[in-house]
């Protein structure tokens, strides 16, 4: 009798102690999770001075002229990549070693580990960095780490041990063809712990184009899911990705947190920037070419009022 209770307790006496964490949709379904900003009660360095995603305000952003353009390497080239659903933290591509990135000022070269995306429950929300307040319909991250490190758990042991790469997408009238083998991986998916591969992949079918990645948003933070861990240069592209609404909406309903529970708004909130600065790239960020005109026609108009004067 009492051995029994001991073995029972033994087998649920860790999952009564350890609560998993979740986003804030899965909470409002199952109050047995804990939500975001209940991350630190078990993280505590969820609730650091560093964190990530943030709302990247563009007027406050630093020039610097060290961000020079970023060199991708691997990212053209085909691979077979495996495809996991991870439950709470939702679905991995993971990243042979051959992708790399290096220059743009980071301090080493590093290698891509896996990619991954955040969104909504309708194309308003779903990003987790903001660009002055304003949240995109889906975001993909690129985790890298630095090339000596054998894990992202190594990684995470060096303040600049990870560098994350940030792209937004964007909602528009026309399909992205390209993405529907990522759609449809997903499809083959739908409940965590499911895994499928993705023949013949190119980083490029999922990024806006190379050649317009040189305008860009760097700054210090961390991993947006529970540890947390402040180790991430994060850059943060300008130029969008172009999705449609259908594809958005396929993409909410490919895959589960668990079952009967849909996997959407997978996104942390941003947090505070704690006087952190985010710095802009050489290129960054295009100005619309109006409004250079204007600048140079009341150039014009100054040197002629000037000239009258005279
Ligand atoms: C650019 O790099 C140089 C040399 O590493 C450094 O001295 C300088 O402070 C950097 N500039 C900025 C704006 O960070
Ligand atoms: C991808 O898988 C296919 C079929 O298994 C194989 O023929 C091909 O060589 C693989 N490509 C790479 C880059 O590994
Ligand atoms: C983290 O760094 C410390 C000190 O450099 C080292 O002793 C430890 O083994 C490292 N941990 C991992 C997981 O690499
Ligand atoms: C996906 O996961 C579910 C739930 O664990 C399992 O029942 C199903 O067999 C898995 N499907 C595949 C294709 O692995
Ligand atoms: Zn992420």
């Amino acid at each position: 009798m009492w051995s029994t209770l001991l073995v029972l307790y033994l087998l649920f006496a860790p999952q009564i102690h350890s609560v998993q964490w979740c986003y804030q949709n899965l909470y409002l379904l199952d109050e047995m999770c804990s939500e975001p900003s209940q991350w630190v009660k078990e993280f505590p360095v969820c609730g650091g001075q560093k964190q990530s995603p943030i709302n990247i305000v563009t007027s406050k952003a630093r020039h610097d002229p060290n961000l020079s353009s970023i060199i991708f390497e691997g990212y053209t080239e085909a691979i077979n990549v495996t495809v996991q659903n991870f439950g709470n933290s939702g679905a991995v591509l993971v990243l042979p070693p051959s992708v790399r990135i290096r220059g743009g000022d980071l301090p080493a070269t590093y290698k891509a580990i896996q990619l991954h995306f955040h969104w909504g429950v309708d194309h308003a929300s779903g990003s987790e960095h903001t660009i002055n307040g304003e949240q995109y319909a889906m975001e993909l991250h690129i985790v890298h780490i630095k090339e000596q490190y054998n894990s992202l758990k190594e990684a995470k042991n060096d303040t600049v041990g990870i560098a994350v790469l940030g792209f937004f997408y964007e909602v528009s009238t026309k399909e992205n063809q390209k993405f529907n083998q990522v759609i449809e991986a997903f499809g083959r998916i739908p409940y965590p712990g499911n895994i499928s591969t993705i023949p013949e992949f190119r980083l490029t079918d999922i990024l806006p184009s190379l050649e317009k990645l040189s305008s860009y948003y760097r700054y210090m933070g961390s991993l947006t899911t529970p540890g947390c861990d402040e180790a991430i240069i994060w850059t943060v592209f300008q130029e969008t990705f172009p999705i449609s609404q259908q594809q958005v909406d396929n993409i909410n309903k490919q895959m589960w947190f668990d079952v009967g529970i849909p996997m959407t708004a997978n996104f942390r909130p941003v947090q505070k920037i704690n006087g952190r600065i985010v710095y802009k790239s050489r290129a960054c960020c295009s100005t619309s070419s109006g409004s250079v005109i204007l600048c140079l026609s009341l150039l014009y108009i100054v040197v002629l009022f000037e000239s009258i004067l005279m």
